[in-house]
């Protein structure tokens, strides 16, 4: 069974997940405003991988006994300045969630929990990808000065996203 302290963090880390669903669909209706059909495409299949990440850290509070607890999701930001804002402020919540990971872990290695360690694992490894692919992104809008005919390469690039829902361990 899960202690309590580690069942409110995992709760905590659900919220987290959940509210950045609730960011990239945001960041994708930004992005259908503007007519970046490819760039919305990808942050709704962003939207996919958080709520799989959610309901990955549910499933397991379950199957240790503990309690989902649901808390209130904060609003996220409605309006942009432009796409390279919107995948520069994705880089860096990727690397909160990835601090707030951490702390996770460490939570789960001081109360001496090895199969929340062991879970928490994936978790550790799936932020190095979220991170790089947020990175990336920026990268390549920076390289094009982030308008004109690169961008719409970017935008039909990222519309060929789909979400691939990795195999249950
Ligand atoms: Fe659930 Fe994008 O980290």
């Amino acid at each position: 069974m899960i202690s309590k302290r580690l069942q409110d963090a995992f709760n905590e880390q659900i919220n987290k997940e959940l509210y950045s669903e609730y960011l990239y669909l945001s960041m994708a209706a930004y992005f259908d405003s503007i007519s970046l059909p490819g760039c919305a495409n990808f942050m709704k299949v962003q939207v996919q991988e958080e709520r799989f990440h959610a309901m990955k850290m549910y499933d397991f509070l379950n199957e240790r006994g503990g309690r989902v607890e649901l808390e209130a999701i904060k609003k996220p930001q409605v309006e942009f300045n432009s796409p390279l804002e919107v995948f520069e402020l994705s880089y860096k919540h990727e690397q909160f969630v990835s601090k707030s990971i951490n702390e996770l872990m460490d939570i789960a290695i001081s109360e001496n929990d090895h199969a929340a360690k062991s879970f928490l694992n994936w978790f550790v490894d799936e932020q190095v990808e979220e991170e790089d692919s947020m990175d990336s992104i920026v990268n390549k809008l920076k390289l094009i000065g982030g308008k004109g005919h690169g961008l719409l390469m970017i935008d039909n690039e990222l519309g060929a996203r789909v979400f691939n829902p990795p195999v249950k361990e």
